[in-house]
């Protein structure tokens, strides 16, 4: 199965991914590694890799008076050609609207998010919880893998992990322990999605 992958920063969760499809234990191609950032650390993962990347940011449609429905009806249109069984959000700070998402079977676009369902959507998740855990307010937090719909961090659960947060956490603690569990749940996620799409 041919996955493409959309990132936007540090790019270690394609990383996750790109190590799972060398090391066997994700049997699929990253076929296209598509980043809103032309600074994206990621795309320097992607280029080690030999796969192949596009930069795609939303600033210059926005330069050139053009619409944000036109930019996600042209991602798709770029991303189709390389008819993905599935794709990977991985640290992708975009909201795509139905217009992308209509493209491409509800079921086919995942998103990895650093938080529980319905707990902390949107940006900035991990600080959310630890200010929250500090204000004693919730006791774990953790990470969650979910199919995407146009509601932001809100489709079909796929497949989530509790984290714990230790009295002695720094944000920095915290952070490095969610992002080693983002690492794990981000494979078994694009490998359950597989499996229930049947592709081989
Ligand atoms: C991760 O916490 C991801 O879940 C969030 O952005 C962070 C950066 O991930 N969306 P990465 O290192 O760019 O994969």
């Amino acid at each position: 199965p041919r996955i493409v992958v959309l990132i936007s920063g540090y790019g270690s969760n394609l990383q996750a991914l790109i190590d799972a499809t060398e090391n066997g234990t994700l049997k699929a191609t990253i076929t296209l590694v598509v980043s809103s950032k032309a600074t994206a650390y990621g795309l320097k993962r992607a280029e080690a890799a030999n796969i192949p990347t596009l930069v795609f940011p939303l600033q210059a449609y926005r330069d050139a008076g053009k619409s944000r429905i036109e930019y996600d009806i042209d991602l798709a249109a770029k991303i189709k050609v390389y008819e993905p069984d599935l794709i990977v959000l991985a640290g992708w700070m975009l909201i795509l609207s139905s217009e992308f998402l209509d493209h491409f079977a509800p079921k086919n676009v995942i998103n990895l998010h650093p938080a529980l369902p319905g707990q902390f959507n949107g940006t900035d998740a991990i600080r959310r919880a630890y200010e929250a855990y500090k204000r004693g307010e919730i006791q774990k937090t953790g990470v969650m893998v979910h199919k995407v719909i146009p509601e932001v961090d809100s489709g079909e659960l796929i497949v989530s992990e509790e984290v714990a947060i230790l009295e002695t956490d720094t944000l920095d603690d915290l952070q490095t322990r969610i992002h080693s569990v983002e690492h794990r749940l981000i494979v078994a996620g694009a490998n359950k999605i597989l499996h229930e799409l049947n592709v081989h």
